[in-house]
């Protein structure tokens, strides 16, 4: 691998993140035990899952268990998804004001058909001036306690309808500390290659803060390559994590010159597997965290030869006693077959079409409110 030199620390309103990473926010995975295991490995920006504004101002039981943070965690990043600019605004003033954050990342990216169908989500940059505005009231409600705040967004609803560019020149006239780019469309879903020159375009674009690049960093050579191709400041990885969180070491050491660590025999990952999994029982209860940490079983095994019955048991594994059985059962030798850290991990799917409300595309400065249940969504980017 071609070392990397010289990529200078990323710089997110006061916020150094060095090396340049950040872990991207992923509902029903970026909790707080998952982002401790990821912290363990090297530096970074490490976000919290997606807390909807609507439910945070509510006062919502598990929304506000979703914002805690280890008392070791610094900065806490805390992503946030909404379309009313008073609601928004509202969340960041309680997040910010009540001393809970020290960064806060909107989400303009979701793909999930009940929140583009009303104007939400990765349809919501198509209404620049509703961008805006949304975009002016956190920034404004978080600027008198020195709070950054960020957008992540995708390329636009779908290859005929491309908002990246107009988003970015927003957020940087607004004032955003730093604006991420998932390089695909919300109609590409998941699916093909991430678009990296729509980062390079953005970049070109946006030139007084940092532009962060997102979409198909599965190694740390990615990231490199990433960076050199588009210019981009800083690298934003997803499902590459998954079932993985030694990556964060992998790409502290690229982003400082030296080669990474080999990947881990299954015995080291036995070990991470059996933490995370009480991490989450200490967080949620036994049940709860065995019933959370059942996905991540597969993405930890990925690439290793263990067969199809032991995985089927660990995915549906419902104590730490029956985990730590399982886990006995596998051999501790065992190494990443051949071109195995490659496979995907997390979601694959798409394309799929993108319904938008009736006459969304015609007027781009109408400022009319959306219906809150464009505000309801629990998962998604
Ligand atoms: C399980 C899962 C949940 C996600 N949830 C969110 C989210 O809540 N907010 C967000 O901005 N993006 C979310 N995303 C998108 C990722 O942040 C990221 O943009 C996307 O996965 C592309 O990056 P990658 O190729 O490194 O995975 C999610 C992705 C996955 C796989």
């Amino acid at each position: 691998m071609t070392a990397h030199r010289g990529q200078p620390p990323l710089r997110i309103g006061p916020l150094t993140v060095d090396p340049p990473v950040v872990l991207a926010p992923m509902a029903g995975v970026t909790n707080a035990p998952f982002r401790r295991l990821c912290r363990r490995y090297g530096g970074g920006l490490y976000v919290s899952e997606m807390i909807t504004a609507r439910a945070l101002v509510e006062g919502n039981a598990k929304t506000v268990r979703m914002i805690t943070f280890a008392p070791d965690e610094q900065p806490r990043s805390l992503q946030l998804y909404g379309t009313d600019p008073a609601v928004l605004g509202e969340a960041v003033h309680r997040l910010a004001g009540g001393g809970l954050v020290d960064h806060i990342d909107l989400n303009f990216g979701c793909p999930a058909p009940k929140v583009t169908r009303r104007g939400g989500g990765a349809a919501l940059p198509v209404k620049r001036a509703l961008l805006r505005a949304i975009v002016r009231a956190c920034v404004g409600a978080a600027q008198p306690y020195g709070v950054p705040v960020t957008m992540k967004f995708r390329m636009g609803v779908r290859d005929d309808v491309l908002t990246s560019v107009d988003a970015g020149r927003i957020g940087e006239e607004e004032g955003v500390a730093a604006v991420a780019l998932h390089a695909r469309t919300a109609e590409q879903l998941y699916s093909g290659a991430a678009r990296w020159d729509a980062i390079a375009e953005l970049k070109a674009a946006v030139t007084a803060i940092p532009v962060l690049g997102n979409g198909d960093i599965q190694d740390a050579a990615d990231a490199l390559a990433m960076v050199a191709e588009t210019g981009c400041d800083g690298v934003v990885v997803g499902r590459g994590c998954l079932g993985r969180p030694w990556l964060f070491g992998e790409l502290e050491a690229v982003f400082a010159g030296r080669e990474p660590a080999p990947a881990p025999r299954l015995g080291e990952v036995i070990i991470v597997m059996a933490e995370h999994a009480r991490l989450l029982a200490d967080w949620l209860g036994e049940d709860g965290g065995l019933r959370d940490f059942r996905k991540h079983t597969g993405w930890y095994l990925t690439g290793y030869p263990v067969g199809p019955a032991v995985r089927r048991r660990l995915a549906a594994v419902s104590s730490l006693s029956e985990l730590d059985d399982l886990l006995a059962t596998l051999d501790p030798s065992l190494e990443v077959v051949p071109g195995g850290l490659r496979a995907h991990r997390g979601h694959t799917n798409g394309p799929r079409p993108v319904h938008l409300p009736h006459g969304w595309l015609d007027d781009p400065d109408d400022l009319t409110p959306l219906p809150s249940e464009a505000d309801a969504l629990v998962s998604g980017g």
